[in-house]
């Protein structure tokens, strides 16, 4: 499937379509599975499964925890109802776990992106959990990176430490606000 910018699911990638970064991404690497945390209504989810529809593989393994969630969320059905929408409802399992409980196990995966609302200590735990499979070439995108980014309202009023001020080692590889960056291995 081409890619289109699924404006119709809300997400704070729409605007400056990163849906096409995630998109473009996949079909680069062509992974077989693909792990994501962060679904809210499934922008991200709908645009990497319209690459694994252009490659005509691979599979997507997408958590969140729904309705136990305090902040904004989605639920099950909702995202379900927009996956099936768009005709990508073989390349997407949708599960209700924990990111956190994740972290203590994480399982082997080819490309993981994470969208949990991300500050810098999510960031520091995530790279220490799967910095071995970074060595081994699997891809580690996550929302956030830049500098805008770190600086936005509810990051400051929570005094959540930046993603910037981390020692993670990444690229931002798009800045468009929310920017969405790779973790590197060094
Ligand atoms: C910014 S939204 C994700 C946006 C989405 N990736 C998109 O493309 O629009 C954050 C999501 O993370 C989920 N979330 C927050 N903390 C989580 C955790 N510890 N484990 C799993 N999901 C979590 C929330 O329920 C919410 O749906």
């Amino acid at each position: 499937m081409k890619y289109q910018n699924p404006t119709e699911i809300e997400s704070s990638y729409s605007e400056n379509d990163l849906g096409r970064t995630l998109y473009d991404l996949v079909l680069k690497h062509k992974p077989k599975k693909i792990v994501e945390f962060g679904i809210l209504y499934g922008y991200s989810t709908v645009a990497m499964a319209m690459a694994l529809d252009e490659v005509g593989a691979g599979h997507i393994y997408a958590n969140d925890l729904f309705e136990d969630y305090s902040f904004k969320h989605g639920t099950k059905e909702e995202v379900q109802n927009n996956i099936d929408r768009y005709g990508l409802t073989k390349y997407v399992t949708l599960g209700k776990k924990n990111f956190d409980e994740w972290l203590k196990q994480p399982e082997e995966f080819d490309l993981l992106h994470v969208d949990v609302s991300n500050k810098g200590d999510t960031i520091e735990r995530l790279y220490e959990a799967v910095k071995g499979q970074v060595a081994r070439g699997a891809i580690v995108v996550f929302e956030g990176g830049s500098k805008e980014r770190d600086n936005v309202e509810w990051m400051l009023k929570y005094n959540s430490k930046k993603i910037r001020d981390t020692a993670v080692p990444f690229e931002v590889i798009d800045k468009r606000f929310p920017s969405i960056s790779m973790a590197k291995y060094i």
